[in-house]
């Protein structure tokens, strides 16, 4: 009844001010005391049907830097437009436009600028498949803490970030940008991330909204071609896709972000099932709904609309709130609630949420930003140290044959050979923010800054990433046989992986696996260390290979972190989050499979069945032992909760960190179940020789209950196993 009550007799008050007075009067909309809602309510009440669409219009502002959305520089801004993606690191410009939307528009509504922040803003840490190889989400926390920090310092109050596309086909470039193919981890990084954009205060000057992306279903584009068409059944939906969104929401992201796919014949930017029905009624998401890159526009394309009007009016009755640059909401949205095909109060919803972000944000009190240099916000010393930590833990040793890494004391030379030695835009990987080349400082000299007053270190680029050219082969494995050890680095272009980096061939290319072969004929051992967006197919190498570090794209400060790692001043902790396969047409493989008719039969007979380096994998420089897993009891009932516990025990030489990886199984049930899924993982430091206890206190509602396929939840009693390393825990689930 308050609300109803304010409501009123706000807007009894609102129609009595005339516009020219608005700027000079303190409204209630204009008053921080008053609750949100009701600020939200004031000033809907006072907006024009054009103000009010304007709201729902996102356009862009300065040079667009993603080559897939093709734009010119844009140097205009229309100060009663409700976003921006700017694209400057500017405050002081950011200043000015703000100042335009606060002092020259009838109502003076901030502008909420936003970007895509996707793993840094001008501190570049690993892009977010690496860092998901982490298990650490308080590191990618504190890394999204610092791109907030660099973003809104800049007047970027929004990221278009985390992306939580569980991904298993390796051939779609945007692998790199979502965190593996398990939902759960998919899940807990996205949360992180969503925690270390918001903070706890939106209005904290230094935090951003977040975004998640793309809702849903995009990394099933078939084929792994991106921006195709997307084949997935409900239950799988639900089971797969969808947790990672509903967590995010429930965790408080302020936004969510429609996908380019049609998926089973509706596309994701006009889905009134997800968009409506689950994310804003099932979920109460109450942030709002920002289209990908012109993906209203792009429901011509999919055939589902004749032309911007038709795409207009199924995009915004579904559920999209606001429209990102293609202008078709600006173009259309006025006339069609005008000509009554949509009604008005679906767009005062809209603008209702967007709105009410711009409130939460703090916008209407503080529109502006601190004008302080460069120097002073980005690249700061605890940022680098951060990134630099960030990357080490993401790296995973795949393979250390004899230990001959960390390099040992009696290495007296060493041959550092590839084209990835001297690269730098590669390392920091695709949507590298304001990220610059100059940041990077290529391996070759990390390694030469590491290791130089102790080894001899030569450098032969062997090769370029692709081509045909062998003529610095010799030269390559001259230097080679010369040396006690060979780092060859090799790995993936910037652009070959990210949007619209669908490749056909997991494996390196040729030329690449060339070299490696070549040098694999010296006697000397050869040090794989590849940089990459995606996991590669490496059966043709690997045997040539004493030992294989995926770096990922570590962003700025990888190389420092792997030069860490080699000197074994770092010892690796990484695990994969997403299966190497064991080649291109292995795709997709990816550990949490249902379980099929006939286990041991029907896989190809020219490949094993399993990939070459399996989810979970990755090595450490000490060992670690596990005892034997307990179970507080042998049958849980429904209601209670059942502990497991499993001893850990560094049975190595130096201190390490091991990240135990809890699996259920559900032998038996009313639907297929997969033969195991991630419930749970804990991360912690072994010292030498001591014993850590990991624990899995199991939730039977939350860990052995599966979705169908509208999304409700079923527990079923029975036989349940839980698989920690290679041990299998079973026990009963009973009423
Ligand atoms: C792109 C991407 C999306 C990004 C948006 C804005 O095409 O699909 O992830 O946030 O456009 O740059």
């Amino acid at each position: 009844m308050r609300h109803v009550f304010w409501t009123v007799l706000l807007s009894v008050i609102a129609f009595a001010v005339t516009p020219t007075e608005i700027r000079s009067q303190n409204l209630p909309y204009k008053d921080p005391s008053l609750p949100v809602e009701d600020r939200v309510e004031d000033l809907l009440g006072r907006m024009t049907l054009r103000e009010k669409v304007m709201q729902t219009v996102q356009r862009t502002y300065g040079k667009n830097t993603n080559i897939n959305n093709i734009e010119k520089e844009v140097k205009a801004v229309d100060p009663t437009v409700g976003s921006l993606i700017y694209r400057s690191t500017s405050p002081e410009l950011y200043n000015e436009i703000q100042r335009r939307a606060m002092q020259e528009t009838r109502l003076g509504i901030p502008i909420l600028c936003g970007f895509d922040a996707i793993h840094g803003f001008r501190t570049v840490f690993p892009i977010p498949l690496a860092q998901s190889c982490s298990w650490n989400p308080e590191l990618v926390r504190l890394s999204c803490r610092v791109a907030a920090s660099e973003a809104a310092s800049s007047g970027v109050k929004w990221t278009f970030s985390p992306m939580v596309d569980v991904a298993r086909d390796s051939r779609w470039g945007r692998v790199s940008e979502g965190y593996g193919e398990d939902p759960y981890l998919n899940t807990i990084m996205g949360i992180a991330a969503i925690k270390g954009y918001q903070g706890s205060d939106l209005s904290d000057p230094s935090a951003v909204a977040a975004c998640l992306k793309h809702y849903v279903g995009y990394s099933m584009s078939e084929g792994g071609r991106d921006y195709q068409y997307t084949n997935i059944s409900a239950q799988t939906l639900w089971e797969t896709f969808m947790p990672p969104f509903e967590a995010g929401v429930k965790a408080g992201a302020a936004t969510v972000m429609c996908a380019f796919n049609d998926m089973n014949g509706v596309p994701a930017s006009a889905n009134p099932y997800t968009l409506t029905e689950v994310l804003k009624k099932q979920w109460a998401h109450d942030g709002f709904v920002v289209s990908d890159w012109n993906s209203v526009e792009q429901l011509i394309a999919q055939g589902v609309a004749a032309d911007d009007r038709e795409a207009c009016l199924k995009a915004f009755t579904a559920g999209v709130d606001m429209d990102m640059v293609d202008d078709i909401y600006f173009d259309h949205l006025e006339k069609l609630i005008e000509e009554g095909e949509i009604p008005v109060g679906m767009l005062d919803e809209a603008v209702r949420r967007i709105l009410r972000l711009k409130f939460r944000l703090g916008l209407f009190e503080a529109p502006y930003v601190d004008e302080r240099p460069e120097q002073e916000r980005f690249l700061q010393p605890e940022s680098i140290d951060l990134a630099r930590r960030l990357a080490a833990e993401s790296m995973v040793l795949l393979k250390n044959e004899n230990e001959v890494l960390p390099i040992a004391s009696d290495v007296k030379r060493i041959a550092v050979i590839g084209p990835m030695a001297e690269e730098r835009a590669a390392v920091n990987g695709s949507w590298e923010g304001y990220g610059k080349p100059e940041d990077v400082t290529p391996l070759l000299d990390c390694i030469r800054e590491k290791f130089g007053d102790r080894l001899e270190i030569d450098f032969v680029r062997g090769c370029g990433f692709d081509g045909d050219d062998r003529s610095n082969f010799d030269a390559a494995l001259q230097v080679a046989v010369k040396a006690d050890l060979v780092i060859l680095c090799l790995g993936e272009k910037r652009e070959w992986s990210g949007e619209n980096g669908s490749r056909s061939v997991l494996e390196l290319p040729d030329i690449q696996e060339e070299l490696a072969l070549y040098l694999g004929e010296a006697d000397v051992p050869l040090i794989f260390v590849l940089s990459s967006g995606r996991p590669l197919a490496l059966a043709n190498v690997e045997p040539v290979a004493a030992a294989i570090i995926q770096m990922w794209q570590p962003g700025s400060q990888g190389g420092f972190a792997l030069a860490d790692i080699l000197a074994g001043d770092v010892n690796p902790s990484g695990k994969l989050s997403i299966s190497f396969p064991w080649s291109t047409g292995q795709q997709p493989v990816y550990y949490n499979v249902r379980r099929s008719a006939r286990p041991k039969m029907g896989h190809y007979k020219d490949i094993p069945r399993t990939p070459l380096y399996p989810f979970g994998h990755g090595l450490s420089y000490t060992s670690f032992t596990y005892g034997k897993a307990t179970c507080s009891a042998d049958l849980v009932r429904i209601g209670e909760k059942i502990c497991i516990e499993v001893p850990v025990t560094n049975t190595g030489k130096r201190d390490g960190m091991e990240t135990v990886l809890w699996f259920v199984s559900d032998p038996v049930a009313s639907i297929s179940r997969p033969e195991k899924e991630l419930k749970y993982f804990e991360k912690k430091l072994v010292r030498q020789g001591d014993t850590e206890i990991f624990r899995f206190e199991i939730d039977p509602e939350r860990d052995l209950s599966f979705v169908d396929d509208k999304g409700n939840r079923h527990l079923e009693t029975g036989e349940f196993y839980v698989l920690v390393g290679s041990q299998r825990v079973e026990f009963q689930l009973a009423d």
